[in-house]
């Protein structure tokens, strides 16, 4: 499963790109929003050259011929590693298709049922992003829609569209996504140093460090 982080704060994604263990990064208006930048196309280019990987960069129109501009106007420049990110919409799945066909990465977002994740396949989308932590906010089960995309894209070797798992709230969604076999998940970056974590591992640590300490030996000398 690849790991993406879900921020547009370059210190985080620094921080976390040294783990080497990150394989892209995704922004939205809102973590563009928070994270104080002024010019938007500066924020993804310093992005994408932290991160080899997948770089999320949203269109802000909702009409169609708007946001056809703005999509090509992001891939005109930015680097090759961003993949346009639009909206579940008629007008964005239009998009998707044009900027698919020529060999642009596009990551649909705001999936929210399986009929929608079916429509981003059928239009050529690199990611379909589907928010599993709003749908358990208002009561549904948002681990089942990704059950449910997960076999729907397995019943179709033609569909190529990868499910990109987002609206991540906690650990659990990332271990249950993975056993569905979810292609990514796009993990804020508290999260992601939550998945490093268990109490017995910090307390076996412990023990081997002053047990080690009791031999008196180095073992570089
Ligand atoms: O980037 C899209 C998604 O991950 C947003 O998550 O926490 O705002 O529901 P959230």
């Amino acid at each position: 499963m690849k790991f993406f982080v879900d921020t547009a704060d370059v210190k985080e994604i620094k921080d976390l790109a040294a783990t080497g263990l990150l394989d892209g990064v995704t922004t939205n208006p809102s973590l563009v929003a928070k994270s104080g930048h002024s010019n938007f196309l500066d924020l993804i280019r310093e992005i994408c050259a932290i991160v080899d990987g997948p770089v999320s960069a949203e269109v802000a129109a909702t009409d169609y011929e708007p946001m056809r501009e703005e999509a090509l106007y992001l891939v005109k420049n930015l680097p090759r590693n961003v993949a346009i990110k639009v909206p579940l919409t008629p007008a964005g799945l239009k998009v998707c298709k044009e900027l698919s066909e020529k060999g642009t990465m596009v990551n649909v977002t705001l999936c929210f049922s399986p009929a929608q994740a079916i429509l981003a396949a059928k239009a050529g989308a690199t990611f379909v992003s589907p928010f599993v932590g709003r749908l358990d906010d208002i009561g549904e089960n948002g681990m089942q829609l990704i059950a449910d995309i997960c076999e729907i894209y397995m019943a179709y070797p033609n569909f190529k569209t990868e499910v990109l798992v987002a609206s991540v709230r906690h650990p659990q969604h990332v271990v249950q996504a993975a056993k569905m076999g979810a292609h990514v998940s796009t993990i804020p970056p508290a999260v992601i140093r939550q998945l490093f974590g268990h109490p017995l591992t910090d307390k076996g640590l412990a023990q081997f460090v002053a047990d080690w300490a009791k031999t008196g030996q180095k073992i570089i000398p």
